[in-house]
């Protein structure tokens, strides 16, 4: 029996629908294992834009540091994407987020449900039995070095940058990883092209030297893109930079039949930050079909790393297969073949798994 802290912070868009499904099944879990989970909320993105002025309040940022985990949803606003000149963005709050809690590695497991073959694009006999870990570099890359435009304003410049710690911080961990699955470790980068993932290589080939026992291969980003969907069960744990790891993630959401299965775990120095790896979905948000379960699979890894709960980690996912089982599913995930009346929106099938905890 445990007392624990959780900070849920839905942000923009479906985020807010899809954690409110996640803080539920977090509840189910406290309920039947005998746990107290306190929560408090926060603002991040566009509604702390709008609220604030900041689109990563300090309030926000102290609960953060503060509580013992936190569900995070997602952030993004159509106003920004489609205005290249805002200063404000409702993104830099989540990458300023991931730096000051020293969130440097991005899990993002890729497993498909049996019950989903059919939901996916790429034929059933080339997925059966995919099971993949990416562990996405988070607070480094393209994404935090200097960036701007030139003085004549027609010339913009982005830095990607690397130093040797930032890179043998997450191989250790992916090789850690690796260990207790099926001991296969693919690195990716671009080392025929980029000085990054060339000092990216050169770290890991030294690091594989402390873990012998683990089977190491290194892919261009270009081929890893192409083999995990002409291949995709070839691949065990697989280690990137921040920029080639969200692009490849979003490909391989489509492994498990939609970017609305993704959960994510963002781990470091502090308090874990879990959370699908979609964004906030304009397109969707406000109709209630969003798909809650990589929300809810966020928050079975939050139970498992950040709280050490295994058996309550498994519950949730056992609890999220049972409704596959039972036929059903979210449009995104509905085939050809499923009847109109198993296809549920995000409270519904959020009551379904539930009944299962
Ligand atoms: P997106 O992930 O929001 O959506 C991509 C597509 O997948 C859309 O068609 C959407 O409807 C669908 N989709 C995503 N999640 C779904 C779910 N749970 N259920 C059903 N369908 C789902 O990516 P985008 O459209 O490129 O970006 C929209 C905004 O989100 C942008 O502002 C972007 O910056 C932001 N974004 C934020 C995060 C994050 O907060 N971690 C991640 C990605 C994108
Ligand atoms: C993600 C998102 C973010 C990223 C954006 C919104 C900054 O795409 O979490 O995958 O690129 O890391
Ligand atoms: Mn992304």
């Amino acid at each position: 029996m445990a007392t624990k802290n959780i900070l849920v912070v839905p942000g923009d868009g479906i985020g807010q629908e899809v954690t409110a499904v996640g803080k539920k099944v977090l509840d189910a879990i406290a309920t039947k294992f005998g746990h107290t989970f306190n929560y408090d909320t926060a603002l991040i993105g566009h509604v702390a834009i709008e609220a604030t002025g900041n689109p990563l309040p300090d309030e926000t940022l102290q609960k953060m540091k503060k509580s013992d985990a936190v569900l995070f949803g997602a952030v993004g606003h159509p106003k920004y994407d489609n205005d290249p000149t805002a200063k404000v963005r409702p993104e830099q709050g989540l990458l300023k987020m991931r730096k000051e809690l020293g969130l440097y590695a991005n899990l993002r497991p890729i497993k498909l449900f049996d019950e989903l073959l059919g939901a996916s694009s790429i034929k059933p006999e080339i997925l059966k039995g995919a099971d993949i870990l990416f562990f996405r570099e988070l607070t480094g890359d393209i994404y935090f070095g200097e960036k701007g435009r030139k003085n004549d304003g027609d010339t913009a410049f982005d830095i990607a940058e690397y130093s040797r710690f930032e890179v043998e911080r997450i191989a250790r961990k992916a090789f850690e990883a690796a260990r207790t699955r099926r001991k296969k470790l693919c690195s990716v980068d671009k080392a025929n092209v980029i000085e990054t993932s060339r000092l990216w290589r050169e770290v890991v080939q030294k690091i594989a030297l402390e873990y012998p026992d683990v089977e190491v291969e290194h892919q261009f980003v270009d081929a890893t893109a192409m083999l995990l969907i002409k291949d995709p069960r070839r691949f065990d744990v697989v280690v990137t930079a921040n920029l080639f790891g969200d692009i490849l993630t979003d490909e391989a959401s489509q492994i498990a039949g939609s970017m609305g299965m993704l959960a994510s775990a963002s781990v470091g120095d502090g308090t874990g930050v879990y959370e699908p790896i979609h964004g906030s979905a304009h397109d969707i948000t406000g109709k209630g079909v969003a798909n809650p379960l990589a929300s809810i699979l966020s928050a079975a890894l939050l139970l498992d790393i950040s709280f050490g709960m295994q058996a309550e980690s498994a519950a949730v996912i056992k609890a999220v297969d049972q409704v596959l089982k039972a036929g059903y599913r979210t449009r995104d995930i509905a085939d050809a073949q499923t009847p109109a009346d198993k296809i549920l929106g995000t409270d519904a099938i959020g009551a379904e798994v539930l009944k299962h905890i």
